[in-house]
């Protein structure tokens, strides 16, 4: 049984889409053990506990500097003892000790093609409203594990969705979670769970 950690800053849809697969056995094998966020007002840790699962919420306000919240947050993580580490939506620089650590069991969604609007910058609403004011006429969602750059590590899945006339940066990232990342991350754990990669 892949034991998975599921990192989170925000709505946790992505995280949903993770619980249910597990729930409607799209994803077997794999069992999410904690949900760690950021942000204590993240909604996603809500759905961790709706669900039975452990929530815990680690502010780096809370600690006196970055060094201090990249060593707890590393402590954290290796409380769990876990083979994946799921990054749904976390909007934080992972600690390069943690990275170093957990070298390929580390995954990320990003909301676009790879190698398009990512990187320094482009997170969440902002990767949609960068590809809606370039004009692409396709976009989608990557799945890639984690090394030290910012998203550059080994692409795993890829799902294209396409821009449609009129498309507002919210409605693009409505359609990309629904036809990409709802289906990706799940599909990536799974394949991860069954020991493809
Ligand atoms: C998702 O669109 C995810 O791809 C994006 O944040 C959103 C989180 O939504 N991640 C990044 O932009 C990382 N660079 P969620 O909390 O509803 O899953």
């Amino acid at each position: 049984m892949l034991k998975v950690g599921v990192m989170v800053s925000g709505g946790g849809t992505n995280l949903q889409a993770i619980l249910d697969a597990i729930d409607n056995g799209t994803i077997t094998n794999a069992r999410v053990e904690v949900v760690i966020s950021n942000n204590p007002g993240a909604y996603a840790l809500e759905r961790a506990r709706n669900h039975g699962i452990e929530a815990v919420c680690l502010s780096p306000k809370s600690f006196p500097d970055r060094d201090a919240f990249n060593e707890a947050l590393l402590d954290k993580v290796d409380e769990y003892d876990l083979d994946l580490i799921v990054l749904a939506g976390f909007l934080v620089t992972v600690p390069v000790a943690m990275i170093q650590k957990y070298r390929n069991k580390i995954i990320n969604i990003h909301p676009s093609l790879i190698p398009s609007f990512c990187g320094v910058g482009y997170y969440g609403i902002k990767v949609h409203e960068a590809a809606l004011k370039r004009g692409v006429k396709l976009t989608g969602a990557t799945v890639h594990f984690v090394d030290e750059g910012m998203d550059s590590g080994p692409i795993i899945l890829q799902k294209a969705v396409q821009v449609l006339p009129g498309d507002s940066p919210k409605e693009l990232q409505q359609r990309v979670m629904e036809e990409a990342e709802w289906k990706i991350l799940p599909q990536a754990i799974q394949m991860i769970a069954d020991g493809k990669l």
